[in-house]
């Protein structure tokens, strides 16, 4: 339709996506057979029909699950490439993805390997499709404290190709407060810092994540809305929210995308963004995130507009750059 072609084509930042959620069923099967590595499914339609979730915590093992196969420098830059040839035909211009090192470093796999793998994907994204990629180091928040300063300290070497630090994994259980003091030595190195809050966790973990984190940007964010005062907040400080509608749907945050909040957080003066969080496995990459969110909660064009100018907006480019994005 008309709407889905205005859509494609409007140039939007994508501010919340897991490399590691990108990973398709077919590129899972190719790098299993490529390093020997065995799967738990015999066919792409197995491991499709296995992605039913109720929780957040359903989703989770089985995307660590699906990461094993991620083993090699050349693994992850495979991985990139893909993500970011589906990202630029959505008409995303300017990406600042999130990985999860001790996904990979518990397995064995290096910090370096990592880290120069995504490198080498971005320096292709850059060459072919004129995008601007930051990336964002997240700390598994189901680890402890130790295990997440070991990982700061393994990104020591490379701190100049990492613009902020975020916080994922299992929110329930596990307060951003938890985090306090390695938030605070990530920004003390010069980082800019994001957390997952208010996925499934109750509005108190947003506070932490506001006063103890000090978060610059803020992902999901739904159940602010239940408390007025912290949603006043949020808008007055204009702190930019990542949401992610079909992630929203398929880890049960909303029963129904009819009853998806993004045009209330729009009504609230929120900075709303729309994102696709794992889309290998949430069912579609960023264009159908909006083209979802629209065609549920009828957004007209001036609402995806503003959404995407959001994007850039609450993008850690430089001011320069988000003007000549906005
Ligand atoms: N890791 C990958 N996607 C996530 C999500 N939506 N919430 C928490 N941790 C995640
Ligand atoms: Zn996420």
């Amino acid at each position: 339709s008309d709407l889905d072609a205005f859509i494609a084509g409007l140039p939007k930042a994508e501010l919340h996506l897991h490399i590691e959620g990108t990973l398709e069923p077919e590129l899972m099967f190719a790098l299993a057979q490529r390093n020997g590595v065995a799967i738990p499914f015999a066919t792409v339609e197995e491991v499709r029909a296995a992605y039913s979730f109720s929780r957040l915590q359903d989703f989770l093992d089985i995307y660590y699950q699906g990461a094993n196969v991620l083993l090699t420098r050349a693994d992850f830059r495979d991985l990139a490439i893909a993500y970011f040839d589906r990202a630029a035909a959505d008409g995303v211009v300017h990406a600042e993805i999130m990985f999860d090192p001790q996904t990979h470093t518990a397995r064995g796999v290096a910090f370096e390997t990592v880290l120069t793998g995504l490198m080498d994907g971005i320096a292709d994204a850059e060459a072919r499709h004129g995008m601007s990629v930051k990336l964002i180091l997240c700390f598994l928040r189901h680890l402890d404290e130790a295990d997440a300063f070991a990982t700061l300290e393994a990104a020591g070497p490379w701190l100049e190709h990492i613009t902020a630090v975020g916080l994922d994994s299992s929110e329930l259980g596990h307060p951003p407060e938890k985090f306090a003091r390695v938030f605070a030595a990530a920004r003390a190195a010069g980082l800019r810092l994001v957390a997952h809050a208010g996925e499934e966790g109750p509005p108190e973990y947003v506070h932490q994540a506001l006063d103890v984190l000090g978060i610059d940007r803020l992902d999901h964010g739904n159940r602010s809305l239940e408390d007025p005062v912290l949603t006043a907040r949020l808008a007055r400080m204009g702190m930019t929210l990542t949401v992610c509608p079909l992630s929203n749907l398929k880890l049960c945050v909303v029963d129904d995308m009819a009853d998806h909040p993004i045009d209330r957080m729009l009504r609230e003066g929120l900075r709303a963004t729309i994102n696709s969080d794992d889309p290998a496995y949430f069912g579609g990459y960023v264009a159908d995130n909006y083209r979802a969110a629209a065609a549920a909660r009828g957004l007209d064009r001036d609402d995806l507009a503003l959404l995407a100018r959001n994007s850039f907006l609450g993008s850690f480019l430089p001011d320069e750059a988000v003007a000549a994005h906005c």
